[in-house]
């Protein structure tokens, strides 16, 4: 029976992930824990839940023990926007919390899930079908914590036999809990305002072509890659996984298939631009495929589809 810690629960990640985790495994199997409390409260009051802060390493470590913890997915962190207003601190959030995890993982036997990103590529990666295998100078605090963090996951699992994986996640588009100072934030906005407004201004400039995911995609690739059988996984760690790339520019358009009169409009944020300008415009995910199945459902067109209907629903604009 597993037996499952997550840190971050309460983000944009962390929510939907527990939801999914809880309906496989049981609610009392998946120890939620946050910083805050003020949010998702139906997710708080559904099974177990701590306040803990994973730069608390004697308090992460109390829990683990005291929950029989096998595996914890560890989602705290600061995104890339935040990260370069706080360098410091996303270093201590970011490395600190990452080292405690796996220092406790190594002395409690526990397998560690932890997110990489595109955000570990830098401006001298090659920016289309980026491959798995390649250079990484990222520019960004943001992209360095992630680096930093792929080889300590790798160093904890050849040192000590932690089971560590993880997958370099891109945008993640979703509709429950908003993201939060991250530069691909623009991508979830842009629908919200498009329902609420039919209108919405950009912090990008409308050609930037990023990777992205819908939320159902990011959360089986987590489950999926922790249910891998060991040997087949060769990579481990930071597993390059996409399901679309698409500009501003592309999702307007799409949108404007169902909303026909909504409107783009630009206010770019030079930091958030030159972040987007450092990352690749598509990754290519051959290894995620063939080591562990990955394979994504939703593209462009599904997602916005989906997207449209939830939020309209909800808004009580009908578009369809
Ligand atoms: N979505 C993240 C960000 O924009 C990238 O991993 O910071």
């Amino acid at each position: 029976m597993k037996r499952i810690l997550i840190t971050g629960a309460l983000g944009q990640l962390g929510s939907e992930i527990a939801l999914a985790l809880r309906n496989k495994y049981g609610s009392d199997n998946v120890i939620l824990t946050d910083i805050r409390t003020d949010v998702n409260k139906d997710l708080i009051k559904a099974g177990p839940f701590e306040i803990l802060d994973c730069r608390d390493g004697k308090a992460l470590h109390g829990i683990v023990e005291k929950s029989k913890v096998d595996t914890i997915y560890h989602l705290a962190a600061l995104l890339s926007a935040t990260s370069e207003a706080n360098p410091a601190l996303a270093w201590d959030i970011n490395m600190n919390g990452l080292f405690n995890v796996l220092e406790i993982s190594r002395q409690s036997g526990c397998a560690v899930f932890t997110p990489s990103s595109i955000g570990a590529f830098g401006p001298t990666t090659p920016a289309n079908f980026t491959p798995q295998d390649t250079l990484q100078r990222p520019t960004s605090m943001y992209g360095v914590t992630k680096v930093a963090g792929e080889l300590l996951c790798d160093y904890y699992y050849h040192k000590y036999e932690v089971d560590t994986r993880g997958v370099r996640f891109p945008g993640i588009i979703s509709n429950v809990t908003p993201p939060g100072g991250g530069t691909t934030d623009w991508a979830v906005d842009i629908y919200y305002e498009a329902i609420k407004n039919e209108k919405y201004t950009c912090f990008l400039k409308g050609d930037t072509c990023l990777d992205m995911m819908y939320m159902p995609d990011a959360v089986q690739a987590a489950v999926k890659l922790m249910e891998a059988p060991a040997e087949k996984l060769r990579h481990r760690n930071a597993f390059n996984v996409t399901a679309m790339s698409f500009s501003p520019e592309d999702a307007a358009a799409y949108i404007r298939k169902y909303i026909p009169n909504f409107k783009l409009s630009y206010d770019v944020d030079p930091v958030r631009q030159g972040i987007a300008n450092s990352w690749p415009n598509s990754l290519e995910d051959y290894a995620a495929r063939v080591e562990w199945g990955w394979e994504p459902k939703f593209d462009l067109e599904k997602m916005t589809i989906d997207m449209l209907s939830v939020l309209s629903k909800r808004f009580g604009k009908p578009v369809f």
